[in-house]
């Protein structure tokens, strides 16, 4: 009987459908990702950020460390606790592959020449327009989503939350309130 109904089964689902249930790929699992993060890992904007072309070294490395609990998110460190080691760096080697296609949103010439003031703190390690990163740890934020950015800086600066990187939660706690948007929107609006 049961034999009967799984032969049923798989005669509904037809050949067609066979490869995928059989791809176990990193592309297969990357296209979940994509339905927040775009296809390709290119953010279309809002709270999520562009992953493709960001270095493997730093996509694997915060994974883990959602994973293993040591950091806080809004929503993947639960999401990524689903998935093994060897598939989160399967993961980051996939979107580190890609190209780094910023996005870039408009900001008004008050806003850029007081980003500029504000992140020439920041240059020695991601550039002048953050697209020169210094490091493999370091992510490029040059056309990276500012909402996400603005998201991100206020994580490093609220005490409650749990990050790790000490330099950074440092930097970031050094700015005034009101410049932490305007740094955001100058990363946000730089196409290299
Ligand atoms: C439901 C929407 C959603 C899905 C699906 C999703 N993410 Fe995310 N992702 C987010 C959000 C929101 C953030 C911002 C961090 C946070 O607070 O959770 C983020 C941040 C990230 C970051 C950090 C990027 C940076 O520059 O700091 C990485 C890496 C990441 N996601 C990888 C993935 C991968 C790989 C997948 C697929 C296995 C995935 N995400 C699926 C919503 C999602
Ligand atoms: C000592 C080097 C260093 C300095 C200085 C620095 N950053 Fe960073 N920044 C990093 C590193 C490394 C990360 C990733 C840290 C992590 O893994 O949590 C980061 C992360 C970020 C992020 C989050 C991006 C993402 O994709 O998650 C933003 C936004 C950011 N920095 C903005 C700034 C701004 C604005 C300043 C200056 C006020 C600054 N940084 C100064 C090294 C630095």
């Amino acid at each position: 009987m049961r034999r009967k109904y799984t032969l049923a089964l798989l005669a509904c689902l037809g050949l067609s459908t066979l490869p995928a249930l059989a791809d176990d790929s990193t592309e297969a699992l990357a296209r979940t990702c994509n339905n927040c993060h775009g296809v390709n890992g290119v953010s279309a904007g809002g709270a999520m950020p562009s992953l493709g072309g960001q270095s493997e070294a730093y996509l694997k490395h915060i994974m883990l460390e959602w994973k293993s609990g040591e950091r806080a998110a809004a929503s993947m460190n639960r999401l990524i606790k689903g998935y093994s080691d060897e598939q989160i760096a399967g993961l980051a080697k996939y979107f580190a592959a890609k190209p780094w296609t910023p996005n870039t949103q408009k900001a008004s010439a008050d806003v850029m020449a007081r980003g500029k003031d504000v992140t020439d703190k920041c240059e020695t390690c991601h550039g002048a327009t953050g697209g020169q990163p210094d490091d493999e740890t370091i992510p490029r934020l040059n056309g990276q989503s500012a909402m996400f950015m603005h998201l991100e800086l206020d994580k490093y600066r609220d005490e409650a939350f749990l990050m790790t990187h000490k330099k950074m939660i440092k930097s970031a706690r050094k700015m005034e309130e009101g410049d932490v948007g305007i740094a955001a929107k100058y990363y946000g609006n730089q196409s290299k």
